[in-house]
């Protein structure tokens, strides 16, 4: 059973890998990214307030997204395993995962970094089109990222659960990696 974090800049391809390794090893692929969508979409109160950020390339509120993360690992599909893909996303956020996984008596295993030149980010984000997907709201991101996310790098280097990977290479050259390394 695998419990995975994974980190990275946005357009690395963490929804990419998470979505075929969770697929391939039966496990709940939890993107916070993707439920905030779902939100903002279905108009709940959690989407109104979280469309205002994440139009702006900005992190929505802590609180919000650490209610909606409880939430689901509360639900019995992630008994068997669980990727959180762009959770947590700054350091007040790991620390409450790490309250948070106490609660459900459960522990990550490892932290996956996908690790990825700027420019190439650009391009692939750029090439893919999503609202967010704009060359001003791109940038704030990665600065968002860089300010905010980057530092848990260390976060999780110091806790001995960081494995780095090249996510510069071919999708399926990268799904290959990554699961080396996770059984590793
Ligand atoms: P989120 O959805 O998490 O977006 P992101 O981190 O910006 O990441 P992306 O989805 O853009 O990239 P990815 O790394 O998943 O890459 P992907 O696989 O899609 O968050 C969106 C917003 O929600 C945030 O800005 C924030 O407002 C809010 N939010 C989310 N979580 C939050 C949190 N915890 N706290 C607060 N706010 C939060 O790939 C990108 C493209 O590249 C695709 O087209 C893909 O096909 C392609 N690609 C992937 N891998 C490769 C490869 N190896 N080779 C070639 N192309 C590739």
């Amino acid at each position: 059973m695998a419990r995975l974090i994974f980190l990275g800049p946005p357009g690395s391809g963490k929804g990419t890998q998470a979505a075929q390794l969770a697929q391939d090893e039966q496990i709940s692929h939890i993107s916070t990214g993707e439920l905030l969508r779902k939100a903002v979409a279905d108009k709940t109160d959690l989407g109104v307030k979280a469309k205002y950020y994440m139009d702006k390339g900005e992190l929505v509120p802590d609180q919000l997204v650490l209610d909606m993360v409880r939430e689901r690992l509360h639900k019995l599909d992630v008994q068997s395993g669980w990727i959180l893909d762009g959770f947590p996303r700054n350091v007040a956020q790991a620390e409450s995962l790490e309250n948070l996984l106490k609660e459900v008596a459960q522990v990550s295993d490892s932290v996956i970094s996908l690790e990825v030149p700027d420019d190439l980010l650009v391009d692939r984000l750029l090439a893919r089109g999503r609202k967010d997907d704009n060359e001003e709201t791109i940038r704030r991101r990665l600065e968002v990222y860089r300010e905010q996310t980057a530092p848990l790098i260390d976060f999780y280097r110091a806790r001995g659960q960081l494995k780095s990977i090249d996510g510069a290479q071919p999708i399926s050259s990268v799904t290959a990696v990554l699961k080396q390394v996770i059984c590793s």
